[in-house]
């Protein structure tokens, strides 16, 4: 897929396909994107887990009401950084935020399905996060990227946003 075309296509899906999983080694190929995203005084404070028992992903959906559709993915992807190792703190989230799309985009190449979820800042959930995985104080958990592998019944819908770019 060309770069322009995987931006202009890629959506938020929340369904999922009953009878067939990734394998952690196909999430883990499109985890890798996210090397490639600029970091803020190249902190490089991200680190991201693949959660693959499926009692976590039923501890997960729970955390939520928006969660629902967790425990039905394939895996997730638990974004976390580390906190010992920032060298600008209050860029942290730029990164994530870069690196998290650039993991959505290679899942996109690969026709896989995905949705964001947040889970900072809000530190009640973080901590029960935390405290579930048994991290150590320095990892936070930044968010949730819930893969499905496609279900032709359940194409994403088209986007639909009024927008317009002014020129200043
Ligand atoms: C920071 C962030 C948090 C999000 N959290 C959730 C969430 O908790 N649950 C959910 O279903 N979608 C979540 N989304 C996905 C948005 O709902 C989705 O991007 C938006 O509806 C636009 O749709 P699109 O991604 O298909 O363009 C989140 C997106 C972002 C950027």
């Amino acid at each position: 897929m060309q770069t322009l075309e995987a931006i202009k296509t890629r959506r938020s899906v929340r369904s999922y396909s009953d009878t067939q999983k990734l394998t952690p080694e196909q999430i883990a190929e499109v985890v890798e994107y996210w090397l490639y995203a600029p970091s803020a005084h190249n902190q490089q404070a991200r680190k991201f887990f693949i959660v693959t028992k499926q009692k976590d992903l039923d501890f997960l959906g729970e955390l939520m009401q928006w969660w629902k559709m967790i425990p039905k993915s394939s895996w997730v992807v638990l974004a976390c950084f580390d906190d010992s190792k920032l060298k600008s703190p209050d860029f942290i989230q730029q990164d994530m935020w870069a690196s998290i799309q650039n993991i959505l985009l290679a899942i996109h190449d690969k026709w896989y399905w995905a949705v964001w979820v947040w889970t900072y800042p809000r530190e009640k959930v973080l901590d029960e996060i935390k405290k579930y995985f048994d991290f150590p104080t320095n990892i936070i958990p930044f968010a949730i990227l819930a893969i499905w592998v496609p279900n032709e019944e359940l194409m994403p819908k088209n986007l639909k946003v009024d927008w317009k770019i002014e020129i200043l």
